[in-house]
């Protein structure tokens, strides 16, 4: 099992640079996009964490071509040989869902086990199957999976009932290759939607007002390939943020992009944090030991990111007073919680809340990852607590950060990764 191992203490120095990888939740999608075409696509500022991994090997299966080199991934699907994205792939990577569009608007049919529940919720699948049954597609559900057919994809106008990033992304796919016009309205708007419709663009989809919530794609017979470089991933950025906020010292983050961090770095400077904005792609963050308490809610872009909130959880056991986390998106995403109560936090659950009590001095414990974002929230928490904290299941933390432990060491962390 991989472990991470933490020497923390109540006031721990990071200095330095750290480089921000490519965005996880980018690259999914775009490496989903080459479905679209038999063309090459090749993307660069790919993250090396098992989530590309994972979408890699169900591309492969679906017969894809592909091949990584550092961080640049060139990938093909000169024909589909499956139509399958099986229960084990899907219910190791929710993010298998977005195969569903591009194969039905490509290959005409498509079976994807439904991803059931996760750590964070469940994980339901409805408003990309009613979308996608809007634009003419047939589908079943049974034996747990989703059937889908659909001779030619129409465009037609379909409103979300609520903002899904993936559900979105999946039509957005869908509708490229579709037959007429689609209005898409109440689209999620998150960075890496407009970085997947950036992309699709270079592919030769006609895709208007991109960036807003109402999008206008006019479907097209084909696509063609594409080179195209992912977006700094904006929740690595966020977490190096907080770890910069709870410790001592300074740290300049280079290769992100601020503007997709508008949210995050107006609450940070709210509970005091000095962060300077140096260029449109670095920002310095520096330590403070006097944390305001704040209450936040999450919500859709270009809100309080929900990826964000274990994160800032554990600033706020740092603040002296009161803080109410409410996440409004997922229903079970706290489960990071637990551990932290173990370190001597003071949070107490409420419904949808988490009301958090500091300033706690936290020591370290033996503690278990359930997820991702938790995962770096313990991480977090390791930095600060007094003594060795002892990360379990860490391979979730290898999701979505490329070699976090590595980075946040060459910043005076004594952290360390242990394989038993
Ligand atoms: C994406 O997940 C991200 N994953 C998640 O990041 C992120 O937390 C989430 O968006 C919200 O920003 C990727 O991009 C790969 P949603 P997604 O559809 O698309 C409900 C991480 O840690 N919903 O926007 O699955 C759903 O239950 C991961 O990097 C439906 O009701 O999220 C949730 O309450 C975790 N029906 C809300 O919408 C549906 O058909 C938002 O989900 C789909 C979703």
């Amino acid at each position: 099992m991989e472990k991470i191992i933490l020497y923390g203490n109540n006031n721990p120095e990071l200095k330095g640079k750290v480089k921000i990888s490519g965005a996880k939740n980018a690259v999914l999608p775009a490496i989903a996009a080459a479905l679209l075409t038999k063309e090459k696509i090749r993307l660069k500022n790919v993250p090396l964490v098992t989530d590309v991994h994972t979408m890699l090997t169900l591309m492969k299966e679906l017969g894809a071509e592909s091949n990584i080199r550092k961080n640049s991934l060139s990938i093909q699907v000169k024909k589909i040989i499956s139509d399958e994205a099986s229960y084990q792939l899907v219910t190791s990577m929710r993010a298998s869902i977005l195969v569903l569009g591009p194969l039905l608007a490509r290959y005409g049919k498509a079976l994807v086990s439904l991803p059931g529940g996760c750590a964070i919720g469940s994980r339901p699948t409805d408003i990309h199957i009613h979308g996608l049954e809007k634009l003419g597609a047939s589908i079943q559900l049974k034996h747990g999976y989703i059937n889908a057919t659909a001779k030619q994809l129409k465009g037609t106008e379909i409103e979300f009932e609520k903002k899904s990033v993936g559900g979105t992304e999946n039509l957005i796919m869908a509708a490229s290759l579709a037959t007429g016009e689609t209005i898409l309205k109440n689209c999620a708007i998150e960075p890496e939607v407009v970085d997947l419709c950036k992309l699709l663009l270079k592919m030769g989809a006609k895709i208007e007002d991109i960036g807003s919530e109402t999008l206008v794609i006019k479907g097209v017979k084909e696509l063609g390939g594409a080179t195209h470089e992912i977006i700094p991933d904006r929740i690595e950025a966020g977490t190096f943020l907080i770890a910069g906020a709870l410790t001592k010292g300074s740290i300049v983050l280079t290769r992100t992009k601020p503007k997709d961090l508008t949210t995050v770095i107006e609450r940070l400077r709210y509970s005091g944090v000095k962060i300077n904005k140096l260029n449109s792609h670095s920002i310095q963050v520096t330590g403070t030991d006097k944390l305001k308490p704040q209450d936040i809610t999450t919500s859709p872009y270009p809100g309080f990111p929900t990826d964000m909130q274990a994160q800032f959880s554990v600033l706020m056991t740092q603040a002296e007073g009161t803080s109410i986390i409410s996440e409004t998106i997922f229903d079970r995403r706290f489960a990071h919680i637990n551990e932290l109560l173990r370190m001597g936090a003071n949070i107490e659950i409420s419904s949808d809340k988490a009301i958090i009590k500091g300033k706690t001095f936290l020591s370290g414990a033996e503690i278990t990852a359930t997820d991702l974002r938790a995962s770096a929230s313990l991480v977090l928490a390791g930095l600060i607590a007094n003594g060795k904290t002892v990360i379990n299941e860490a391979h979730h933390l290898d999701r979505g950060y490329e070699k976090l432990e590595v980075k946040l060491k060459s910043l005076g962390a004594r952290i360390e990764r242990l394989q038993d």
